[in-house]
């Protein structure tokens, strides 16, 4: 295997450390480093990565749009969801495809095998492109309803294209929302270290409601502090990024890794 990430900047990236440790674990050669590429260098880098015999690269911000237009295929996922973060080179084409909503949903029925998506409702806050990828992946799973809502309502209201299933709620209509469901999904990058608060409360969820966080630093956030001390299924948001790398590697090496504890360890370190 001959891989990389792509973005820019790119020194924080966690890729590196998940391929090399499944390079490792299964015993094979290979190489995957992270590389930056301005945006004004996307075209002539993605070309030396396939003049220099790469398998593939993963595509990471600002390039997951723009790296479509270079690609020879885009697989309707990753069509759908607007976004490429993996790409196949076979005979010096480029094959898109993105692998978040796969690692979205294998992060649930891995930490939460008890829970059935299908038939539930599901509010999911925030609609950039980790919302997208997660709303995606819910509708393919058969959950009931997929309700958005987004601090900018628009914003929620183009994600309709992806599922008949979506509906739209204003921003301050969520603690209302909350109360109705039986999932609640933070797909923005509220809570995060350095960003302010979701300023929601979970206190009158459903006792059956799960509760999950795209956020992962910190591991358990404000919205999962709740959940934690109670009785409410939650899965936290490392997960998603660990089985997002799954597909990708399998790809390259023939083999589909499996997430562990050393992993999970090793990344939150
Ligand atoms: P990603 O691709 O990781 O999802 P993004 O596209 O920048 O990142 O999306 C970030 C999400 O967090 C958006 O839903 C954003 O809301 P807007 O669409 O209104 O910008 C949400 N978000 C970020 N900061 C926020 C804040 N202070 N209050 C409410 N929502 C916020």
């Amino acid at each position: 295997m001959k891989a990389a990430v792509i973005g820019h900047p790119i020194n924080h990236s966690k890729s590196p450390l998940i391929h090399q440790y499944w390079l490792k674990k299964y015993d094979l050669s290979g190489s995957y480093e992270a590389i930056d590429i301005a945006p004004e260098n996307l075209k002539a880098g993605v070309q030396t990565l396939i003049d220099q015999g790469y398998n593939g690269f993963n595509v990471t911000v600002p390039h997951k749009q723009a790296i479509m237009d270079l690609c020879d295929d885009v697989d309707s996922n990753a069509q759908k969801i607007g976004a490429v973060n993996t790409v196949v080179i076979k005979e010096g084409k480029l094959l898109g495809r993105n692998t978040d909503a796969y690692g979205f949903i294998q992060n649930i029925k891995q930490n939460a095998p008890q829970f059935d998506l299908k038939n539930k409702d599901v509010l999911i806050l925030g609609a950039g492109g980790a919302a997208k990828a997660v709303a995606f992946g819910l509708a393919q799973e058969g959950v009931r309803k997929i309700i958005i809502s987004n601090r900018t309502k628009e914003k929620a209201q183009a994600l309709k294209n992806i599922s008949p299933l979506i509906t739209v709620i204003d921003w301050d209509e969520k603690q209302a929302a909350i109360e109705q469901v039986d999932m609640v999904v933070n797909a923005t990058s509220l809570g995060m270290v350095g960003k302010p608060p979701l300023d929601i409360s979970t206190s009158f969820l459903k006792k059956s409601a799960l509760v999950t966080d795209i956020v992962y630093t910190p591991l358990i956030t404000d919205l999962l502090k709740t959940e934690q001390q109670g009785d409410n299924l939650y899965v936290t948001g490392i997960g998603m990024l660990l089985h997002q790398a799954r597909p990708a590697f399998e790809a390259w090496t023939g083999i589909l890794p499996e997430v562990d504890d050393e992993l999970q360890r090793l990344v939150l370190a």
